[in-house]
This record gives structure tokens, sequence and C-alpha cells, in this order.
């Protein structure tokens, strides 16, 4: 194997951030396949590689809006209590217009009985963690989101997965959207706590 460069690596990793706010420009259908491909190297249980994206740009994309704009109905009073307010309107505009990105990508999971539920989302989130970071490899952003499971049922219809026998038959199931584009904001990172996080044995 070829040589890498460790602080390259490093950098990568500590640089990725979540991004919400994207220039309008469209995204390369070739780039955003070696993005892809990073996330399907990700290990998996039993190497079922059981996770399934759903890529949505366009008009498809403008559609899905209405739907997120739901998402924030159900829980915007639990973060009117945790946010202050500045931080609680920008979420707000968020979750309205997902900051402008051109991609929506939607992670789901195949679950079967031959694998624990666990591990086969696990699986899923580790290649949803490598497409985060093949995006700050190609320069563009990207931000993990868990509101779409707010309404994971329409999620699933708005796609049309319903219609698939893997999702009749109860194996598939939603776990995030992944909002993606080129950067138009600079957000500070987000502190690391170290603290009661690592615990050493045997040392
Ligand atoms: C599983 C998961 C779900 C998330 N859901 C949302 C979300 O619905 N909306 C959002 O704005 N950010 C969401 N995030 C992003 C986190 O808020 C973010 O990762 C965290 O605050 C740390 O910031 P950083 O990604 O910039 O390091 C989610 C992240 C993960 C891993």
């Amino acid at each position: 194997m070829e040589t890498l460069n460790k602080d390259d690596f490093y950098r990568l990793v500590e640089s990725r951030k979540s991004i919400r706010k994207f220039k309008p420009d469209q995204i390369d259908k070739a780039q955003l396949e070696r993005i892809l491909l990073a996330g399907c190297h990700a290990p998996s249980g039993k190497n079922r590689q059981n996770w399934r994206f759903y890529v949505v740009q366009g008009q498809k994309k403008d559609e899905y809006l209405a739907l997120s704009q739901k998402s924030w109905l159900n829980i915007k009073d639990i973060l009117k209590e945790r946010l202050k307010p500045s931080l609680y309107d920008f979420t707000e505009r968020f979750f309205y217009t997902l900051g402008g990105a051109p991609i929506l990508i939607f992670c789901y999971s195949n679950n079967t009985k031959d694998e624990k539920y666990l591990t086969s989302v696990g699986s899923v989130y580790m290649a949803v963690e490598n497409i985060n970071l093949a995006c700050v490899a190609e320069g563009l952003g990207c931000c993990t989101m868990g509101a779409p499971l707010e309404i994971k049922k329409e999620v699933d219809q708005f796609l049309g997965v319903t219609e698939l026998e893997e999702y009749r038959s109860g194996e598939l199931e939603l776990l995030c959207g992944l909002v993606i584009g080129k950067p138009d904001h600079q957000p500070p990172k987000a502190q690391r706590q170290m603290e009661d996080r690592i615990h050493w044995l045997g040392f």
C-alpha cells in the first residue's frame, strides 16, 4: 500500500465540521459518485454492505423542503428550550431551506435477522462518516441530519422506497439524511470534550 501522510489524514478528520449554508452551484455527478464510493468502502458487519443511498437533486429536492419544514414543527419546542435565540432562528431557517444545499442523500439500512440490529445500523453510520470525510477532501460541505426521522414514513413514501420488497418485508429503515454542497459559511469548530470519554485499562 502506498504510504499515506498521517498529518494529512488527521488534518482531514479534524477539519470536518457540519456545514449548514451552501452555494447554489450544482455538484458534478462524477464527484458524487466518488463520495458515495468512499461510503461503500466502509466496513460492515459480515460484509453485508447493508447501506442504501437515495441521492436527490433538482425539483425533487425542492419538493422535499415542504417535508423538512414539517419535521421542524415536530422538534421546534424541544429546541426552543435548548438553544439560545440566535441559534434557534438559524436552525429554523436551516430546516426551511436546508441551507440551499443542491444535494440530499437519504441513508437507509437493510436490517435482516442474519445480523444484529445495532451492527447493521452502525455499519451504515460508518459509511456516513466516510461520506462526510470525502466531502471535505472534495472541498464540499456536509451536514448529517437526524431530523428526517421525525417524518420517517413520509420520507419513505416521498422516495418511493415503500414499493420495494426489502421495505415491505420490514428490512429497510431510514437512518439519516445528508445535505451536501459547496460551503457558503465557515462555522467555528464545535469544541471537543475529552473528559470521561476515553478509559484506559491495563496501561
Ligand atoms: C446522527 C446525527 C444526527 C444529526 N442531526 C442533525 C440535525 O437534524 N440537524 C442539524 O442541524 N445537525 C444535525 N447533526 C449535526 C450535529 O449537530 C453536529 O455533528 C454536532 O453539533 C457537532 O458539530 P460538527 O459536526 O460541526 O463537528 C447530526 C449529527 C449526527 C451524527
